[in-house]
């Protein structure tokens, strides 16, 4: 029994360090990929983007595009925003639209950053 809680208490440490060491930023590591691969089209103000601002955090978070919030906080799998640059939202096209995917590291730190509550950091 003491060695299960100590097995736990350890790997709470690891998780809690872990995650202190990687937390990402919204304005260091999130909002360059939109600046040089989303905004291009989500900046302009037309109909067919799917009402979708991404020039900065709070058009992103605003949540009154046509498949709005496309960010669930804590819940990259449930957000439309990681759906869509996956390719698994049910609806249009894979972003970024008619170029190379991102690729998974990036998605991945996207992600990590949804998990983690989507700061404005
Ligand atoms: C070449 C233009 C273009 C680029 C570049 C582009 N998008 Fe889009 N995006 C669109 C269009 C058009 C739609 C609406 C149709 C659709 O859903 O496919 C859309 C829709 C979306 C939606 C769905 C919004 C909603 O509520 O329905 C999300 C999320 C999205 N884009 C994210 C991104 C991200 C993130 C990037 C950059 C990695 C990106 N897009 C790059 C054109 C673009």
């Amino acid at each position: 029994m003491k060695k299960i809680i100590w097995a736990a208490v350890l790997y709470s440490c690891v998780v809690f360090a872990q995650n202190k060491e990687s937390l990402v930023s919204f304005r260091k590591d999130v909002m360059p990929t939109f600046t040089k691969k989303c905004i291009g089209c989500h900046a302009a103000e037309d109909e067919g983007l799917g009402n979708l601002f991404l020039t900065g955090y709070s058009e992103l978070m605003k949540g009154d595009s046509d498949h709005g919030p496309v960010v669930v906080k804590g819940k990259s799998d449930k957000s439309v925003l990681i759906m869509k640059l996956r390719g698994t939202a049910g609806f249009g096209k894979r972003m970024p639209r008619g170029m190379k995917p991102l690729d998974e590291k990036t998605i991945g730190i996207i992600s990590r950053w949804i998990d983690q509550g989507a700061p404005n950091n």
